[in-house]
């Protein structure tokens, strides 16, 4: 037998010494003992990052609905798996059993396929937190569609940038959304995109809030009455394991988003051991995960990782403040959630909200808390330990990536103990390592360099959709046959990590991973415009702001500056959505650069955050005095 559930610390670092030394053998148990397939893999592992060609269970042939769905349908028939709650806590919560999500993705499926849908067809989908989100991600597994879900916070011009990106056919959308006392018109949105993708021919609507929606004939339909119509038996496509599942775009250093690519087996196999070990789940737990389906922590713990596991994971359509600040307490107490998984800048925000929200709610039924997306500051940390927690539930803070699939680095409940900011320990299958700037592995504790990985595990991203070549470059070509992060890490004395943030051109604000490239592109739209660097700067909840630094053509438009600062920033909820705006915007003379016109970020950087004692050294700089000339107009 596999240990599918590791139980305490000695046998961690039995399975985790197997792990690295025999993979083949630890991950072909697990996949052996815990899935069901259609025909059994040739080889575990096949491939190398020198090669970017890493293959897991190469050869074997399944469908990852007959594992999240199908094979509980025996068993856990009647039990809740998606327990979805609504924005406005006055209506229902609804419990889709496993019986009931099985007829709702086979008939969706079916849908689909009427529509023209094949094995292989890429689907945007562009929803909000409805259950519809979830059936139609699993809908398009089951008939080998690939799904890529936008998350519907991104404006017009960054989903059709991504539906042109992969050629989506079709597009899943709503009539709008609801965001506390606001709603959203998706619809809308979605048809500004569409003026610029001649790729999609139908487009499927989903009503939520009785929006009076424009549909266009022959490309828009009316999901509900279709799906009415369908068939509630759908039988799965057979799917090869390293056939893709998904397309989930990330920020990167330059403008155009990666499409990261997810395969079927390794991706289905990671993420459904990860969930078991990282929330120690068991039979009977409600577990929620706050996060959006439209990012990979949607992906993989709201969606697949869970329901192979059969469990009840609660899908939350709405907001921490509303109607107030104890939502998220009202939701834990009303469903006895076990496990709950969020992110450090959900609870700096309710940490600074009467403490009264979350004393009088009875949190009692919590196990196991959670926290995801950027590195969890210490007063934050303790804040959660002491008034969600009650000292009583551990913490994992867990590391990892778009493009990692699942969990990487983090504590396993009850079993590894937590010190507040480090994620800790590798789970099985992990092979981190810290690289100095001379591409040498720091082999000792104590040490702080770039983290790599060493060795490929199953969820990996095979590719970037269209651009194999810039996967090869971003991830394995800074290191040699190692998978470069992106991200700077710190190893204690006892071999524990501790992630110190982004060391390229990513700025995490709000967990919303945002490339600097994208931003300084749209601002550079603007006419008055002649150049802008972007940087992050400390904000007490976000975690990071956006400081932008901008250079107009004529100097004399500064007399305008505020008229400017909100067309630049009307620019960037255009092209990208508000969540990139910038909080301060600072008119310069000049940015500055190396010798071979490189704009230097790190000094930008320094004057944001207000550290301007220690700038290094600037005399190498092409235009050194505009240094003293920007701090002196800081904001
Ligand atoms: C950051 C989210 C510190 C990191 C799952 C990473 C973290 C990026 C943590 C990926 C954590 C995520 N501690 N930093 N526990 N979790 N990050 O692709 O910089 O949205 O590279 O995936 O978030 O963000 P992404």
């Amino acid at each position: 037998m596999s240990n599918y559930s590791i139980k305490n610390l000695e046998e961690y670092f039995n399975v985790y010494r197997e792990s690295i030394e025999k993979p083949e053998v630890f991950w072909g148990k697990i996949a052996e003992e815990h899935f069901t397939w259609r025909k059994r893999w040739n080889s575990v592992l096949s491939g190398d990052f020198e090669s970017a060609n890493v293959k897991w269970f190469d050869g074997a042939k399944l469908n990852i609905t007959e594992n999240c769905i199908d094979r509980h349908l025996a068993d856990r028939g009647n039990k809740t798996a998606i327990l979805f709650e609504p924005n406005d806590p006055n209506e229902k919560t609804q419990y889709i059993t496993y019986t009931n999500l099985s007829k709702r993705v086979n008939k969706f499926a079916n849908v689909l396929k009427a529509q023209g849908i094949k094995k292989g067809d890429r689907i945007c989908i562009y929803l909000p937190m409805i259950p519809e989100l979830a059936i139609s991600v699993l809908a398009c597994a089951r008939i080998g569609a690939i799904h890529s879900v936008v998350f519907a916070g991104f404006s017009s011009t960054a989903l059709s940038t991504r539906i042109n990106d992969s050629n989506c056919k079709l597009v899943i959308t709503s009539d709008g959304s609801y965001r506390g006392e606001k709603t959203i018109d998706l619809k809308v949105i979605v048809d500004e995109a569409l003026n610029n993708c001649s790729c999609t021919t139908s487009v499927l609507v989903a009503k939520r809030i009785n929006a009076d929606i424009k549909m266009k004939a022959g490309r828009d339909h009316w999901l509900q009455p279709l799906l009415d119509e369908a068939s509630d038996i759908c039988e799965p496509e057979i799917m090869d394991a390293e056939d893709p599942l998904f397309i989930l775009y990330t920020s990167g250093s330059t403008g155009m988003p990666k499409g990261m690519v997810h395969t079927t087996a390794g991706y289905m196999v990671y993420t459904a051991y990860t969930f078991k070990n990282i929330f120690q789940y068991r039979e009977d737990d409600i577990y929620w995960c706050t996060a959006d389906i439209g990012w990979i922590t949607g992906h993989s713990y709201i969606v697949y990782g869970p329901l192979a596991n059969g469990a009840t994971t609660v899908m939350f359509e709405g907001i921490p403040s509303h109607p107030d600040h104890g939502r998220f307490w009202d939701i834990i107490e009303k469903n006895k959630v076990t496990q709950f998984y969020t992110a450090p800048t959900a609870i700096r925000a309710l940490a600074k909200e009467s403490l009264s929200f979350v004393q009088n709610r009875d949190l009692s039924s919590l196990k196991v808390l959670g926290s995801v997306g950027e590195p969890i500051n210490e007063e934050a940390w303790n804040w959660y330990n002491n008034n969600v927690g009650n000292k009583k539930s551990p913490i994992v803070d867990t590391w990892w990536q778009t493009e990692t699939g699942g969990i990487m680095i983090s504590p396993i409940p009850y079993v590894t103990p937590t010190i507040p900011t480090f994620a800790t320990l590798p789970l099985p299958g992990i092979q981190p390592a810290l690289m100095d700037t001379n591409q040498t592995e720091l082999i000792e504790n104590q040490v702080e360099g770039a983290l790599c990985i060493k060795q490929p595990w199953p969820s990996i991203a095979r590719t970037i959709w269209g651009n194999h070549k810039r996967y090869k470059k971003t991830y394995f070509s800074a290191f040699k046959n190692m998978y470069f992060t992106g991200d700077g890490a710190r190893r204690d004395a006892v071999g524990y990590y501790r992630l110190t943030g982004r060391v390229d051109d990513v700025i995490i604000v709000s967990g919303h991973n945002l490339g600097t490239a994208p931003i300084e592109d749209a601002i550079n739209e603007h006419p008055a415009v002649a150049e802008s660097a972007i940087v992050g700067f400390p904000n007490e909840i976000k975690g990071n702001a956006l400081y932008g630094y901008i250079t107009l053509k004529d100097k004399g438009e500064r007399r305008y500056q505020e008229k400017l600062r909100k067309e630049i920033n009307q620019i960037i909820t255009e092209n990208i959505g508000p969540m990139a705006k910038l909080a301060k915007i600072q008119f310069t003379n000049g940015l500055p650069k190396t010798r071979s016109g490189k704009i230097m970020r790190r000094i930008l950087r320094k004057i944001a955050s207000n550290e301007t004692s220690n700038l290094g050294d600037i005399t190498t700089l092409l235009n050194p005095e505009i240094v003293a000339e920007i701090i002196q107009s800081r904001l």
